[in-house]
């Protein structure tokens, strides 16, 4: 091989090599990824899952959100379900609906409902579905 020949391949190694890094280290091309509510779990708070008394806004994000916030599966049935009710969209989700007693709320988690799975002991303990079903009982 001649010298020049290696040398143009040592530079088009480097440029390569170079090259690889830049690509590495960039941030994915156009605007900044954003992620939709249902994806953003919020971090699940700290201390006995088993003791009364939690917030149950922030227990419903936790442990229903992922399928009842903005773009959630649930919320994409539901909101279906509500219009063809006559209802307006944001009804689709549950934080918005005032038809919900605690009762139904514990009920449907327990045993589930259509398209939505029981949820277990595990999922959710009996105080923290106490407090969830308190925040989206509106009716009683
Ligand atoms: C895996 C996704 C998923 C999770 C997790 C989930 N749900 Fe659901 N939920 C659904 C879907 C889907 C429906 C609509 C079911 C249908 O009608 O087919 C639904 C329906 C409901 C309904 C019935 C509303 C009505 O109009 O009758 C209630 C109440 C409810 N969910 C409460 C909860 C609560 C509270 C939690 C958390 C403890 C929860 N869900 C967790 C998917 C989910």
């Amino acid at each position: 091989m001649s010298k020049l020949v290696s040398r143009a391949l040592l530079v088009s190694a480097l440029v390569l090599a170079g090259g690889s890094a830049v690509l590495a280290d960039a941030p994915p091309p156009g605007p900044p990824m954003m992620m939709p509510p249902y994806m953003l779990r919020p971090e699940p708070p700290t201390g006995d899952r088993l003791a009364p008394g939690g917030d149950g806004k922030v227990l419903f994000e936790v442990h229903c959100g992922y399928c009842h916030l903005l773009g959630g599966m649930g919320t994409n049935l539901l909101t279906k379900q509500r219009m063809m009710m006559g209802e307006t969209p944001d009804k689709g989700m549950l934080a918005n609906r005032t038809d919900l007693t605690a009762d139904y709320v514990k009920s449907v988690v327990r045993v589930g409902k259509g398209a939505m799975p029981a949820q277990t002991r595990v999922d959710v303990t009996d105080a923290e579905l106490q407090a969830v079903s308190k925040y989206l009982g509106k009716a009683g």
